[in-house]
């Protein structure tokens, strides 16, 4: 329903001025406000556009403005993710200009912003909000060239060369990529989407290249994407480079040209799409007659969509906005295009900037571990997956601020480098004394004691600290009397460097004899084990040398000896999410490691317990881990923060213990 809306604009730049006339054109918003970071500034741009409008000297006051519904962010991308999540933490609906940050672990913020505080938020993509882009998807849909095959997209302009402004500067977020090849990634995943019925598809591969100038950003650039069903999308963008700035989409029985992609139709008129079907002698030219401005209909797209918190398609929606900004980044990647803030050495900042808090009231509970002096949180962040500092950054700073403080991580995983981007992200927020660090090394073929030496010292560096708070062999190897490793583990205790040992894909045997030798000697022992343990049993072990303690036996040990397990692939690898469905054979490892009757009726199980509770399968799985009858830590991977707030979740599900041996199918 439309709803008129009070805006603020924050940041009186170029492209304010044009959304502030549009909104002076919109059906249903009103100029409240305006916010610049300086007083004068916005006077001037208030006099000029809406005299009306209060003026502020500074963007927080803006957002303190209460008379102010909905912000327009609109300062260049660098500072996107921190006042679009400032403005939904004070309560604003948020439409945030594009790209919506400079990478999709911002983007990943803002969107948790938006959820957690209940507002709405769109990425403003005025060309989306269009009845142009409308028709082209109808057409597409309705197959008016056939299968779509190619798409090919431009968007690029000769910029001038002002090395100091946004358009050409690494710290304003500069380069062509960002600040209009957005707009092709987000054409082409549109059309290939169309093609097949949906609102949007993401591209199987993004193969990119592009032209570094003297200021370290992309000058020019290009890809070519594919997308399921192999249609392949060639798009190029640019701010030293004039290109045509149209799309054209190629299918079976035709093609089509919408020449003015982008701006159409900016202050009401006419537009078109050129349809060309196979064998007629003549292109169709479809008219598209508007009479409303196009960035009006983005501030009325915000205000009708108000309600549902966020845009329907093909304006952007949360899902789309993210697949875009994962686009952005792999083209970036595909040819080694990082800004200089983004490298493994700089100081990424949170997202608000602030320092870093836990928030109140959070679930997250806690255990302890002999030897390590602080708390343990009951999850553990797996660190395996985030090899990108600012991602890693993103992810880490919520977990810490949802009361996480415990990470797992490894001298093998990325071949050294997610132990330094969780090192450089430890002394970027200068929290060594609240982490809690769970290092492993010595896996085979180094398994012996003097390797183990070796790698821990080099972990030790990547870590940027003098000590691991836990340290765990990440592999046996038999061959090894268990108390040669007892004796160098503990050396290492003993001078410091870690708080707290123990073995990772140990047998449980083998943990006793090593903490026999340690009693023995009058040595540190085993404060804990690191073995797989899931609701789902291990039929095949997912990595060689792998160990499961999930068996009735093992389970009886962990509950007379109360030795901590730290369960690692708790939740048996995405078994309990669609991922595990029995008739979906198209993941081997799933297949190999977790395919079994008995698995298939525990899952059946998780899911009916979930139903009935109203929570995910998943959840149920993680309960299960934390709510044996002996000390458990579950090693969670979350890939984004969405993953992380599920995960969470299952802190909150009590399994008594005859939900426990009802899910195991021992009731
Ligand atoms: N959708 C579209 O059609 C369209 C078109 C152009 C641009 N854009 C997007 O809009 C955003 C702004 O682009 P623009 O062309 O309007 O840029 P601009 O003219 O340079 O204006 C940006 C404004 O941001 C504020 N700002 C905050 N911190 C800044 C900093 N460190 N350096 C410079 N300015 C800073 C300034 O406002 P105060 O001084 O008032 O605080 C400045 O006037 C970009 O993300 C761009 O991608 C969208």
């Amino acid at each position: 329903m439309a709803k008129t809306l009070s805006w603020g604009i924050l940041g009186c730049g170029g492209i304010a001025r044009t959304f502030a006339r549009g909104v002076a054109h919109s059906r249903t918003g009103r100029l409240a406000a305006v916010g610049s970071r300086a007083r004068e500034k916005a006077d001037k741009f208030a006099d000029e556009f809406c005299p009306d409008a209060r003026r502020h000297g500074s963007y927080e006051a803006l957002l303190a403005d209460a008379g102010v519904e909905a912000v327009y962010v609109a300062t260049p991308h660098p500072m996107h993710a921190e006042w679009a999540v400032k403005a939904a933490e004070a309560g604003k609906h948020v439409l945030c200009e594009k790209p919506i940050g400079i990478n999709h672990a911002e983007a990943m913020a803002i969107v948790e912003a938006a959820l957690a505080r209940d507002v709405f938020l769109m990425e403003a993509f005025m060309y989306r909000c269009s009845p142009q882009t409308r028709k082209l998807v109808d057409l597409l849909k309705a197959g008016a060239v056939g299968e779509v095959r190619v798409i090919r997209a431009s968007f690029g302009f000769h910029a001038g060369c002002n090395p100091e402004g946004r358009l050409l500067a690494g710290a304003l977020g500069g380069g062509g990529i960002l600040d209009v090849g957005c707009y092709c990634t987000s054409m082409a995943r549109l059309a290939a989407g169309a093609a097949a019925g949906k609102d949007f598809a993401e591209p199987l591969e993004v193969k990119g290249v592009g032209r570094l100038g003297a200021t370290g950003v992309d000058e020019w650039a290009a890809a070519v994407l594919r997308f399921p069903g192999d249609i392949i999308a060639c798009i190029s963008t640019g701010v030293q480079v004039q290109q045509d700035n149209a799309v054209q989409v190629f299918g079976s029985e035709g093609s089509i040209l919408v020449p003015w992609p982008w701006t159409p139709a900016r202050e009401g008129g006419q537009t078109k799409i050129i349809l060309q079907k196979k064998g007629r002698p003549q292109a169709e030219e479809i008219l598209i007659e508007t009479q409303e401005w196009l960035y009006a209909l983005e501030a009325d797209t915000a205000a009708d969509n108000i309600e549902r918190r966020q845009a329907l398609p093909p304006a952007m929606t949360w899902d789309d906005t993210l697949g875009n900004m994962k686009t952005l980044d792999r083209w970036r990647e595909s040819f080694g295009f990082q800004y200089e803030s983004e490298k493994l050495d700089a100081r990424w900042p949170t997202v608000t900037r602030r320092p870093l808090a836990v928030r109140k009231p959070g679930n997250m509970r806690y255990g302890r571990i002999t030897g390590v002096e602080k708390e343990v949180s009951r999850l553990v962040m797996g660190v395996d997956n985030q090899h990108a500092l600012p991602h890693a950054s993103v992810m880490f700073d919520d977990w810490l601020e949802r009361g996480g403080n415990a990470f797992d991580t490894a001298w093998i995983y990325g071949g050294g480098r997610c132990e330094q981007v969780l090192g450089r992200w430890v002394e970027n927020r200068g929290v060594r004394k609240d982490v809690v660090i769970l290092g492993k090394g010595a896996h085979t073929p180094f398994c012996t004691p003097k390797d183990l030496t070796a790698q821990l010292l080099e972990s030790l560096g990547r870590l940027r600290t003098d000590y691991v708070d836990i340290y765990m062999m990440h592999r046996d190897n038999p061959e090894v009397p268990a108390g040669e490793f007892v004796d160098v583990l503990a050396g290492h205790l003993l001078a410091g460097r870690m708080r707290a040992f123990g073995g990772s894909n140990w047998s449980l045997a083998r943990v006793e004899a090593a903490n026999d030798y340690a009693r023995r000697k009058g040595l540190p022992a085993f404060a804990a084990v690191s073995n797989n343990f899931s609701l789902a049993e291990m039929i095949d072990p997912v990595w060689p040398g792998c160990i499961a303690s999930s068996d009735p036996a093992s389970r009886a040990w962990l509950a007379k000896t109360r030795m901590p397990l730290m369960a690692w692939s708790s939740q048996a690898r995405g078994f309990f999410t669609e991922r595990g469905d029995p008739a979906d054979k198209s993941d081997r490892e799933m297949v190999r490691c977790w395919h079994s009757a008995g698995n298939f009726r525990r899952r059946e199980r998780a899911i009916e317990m979930a139903r009935r509770r109203g929570v995910l399968p998943i959840q149920v799985a993680l309960a299960y881990v934390l709510c044996q009858p002996f000390p458990t830590f579950a090693l969670v991977g979350p890939r984004t923060l969405a993953e992380t707030r599920t995960s969470l979740a299952a802190l909150d599900i009590e399994l008594a213990p005859e939900d426990l041996a009802w899910l195991n199918l021992e009731r």
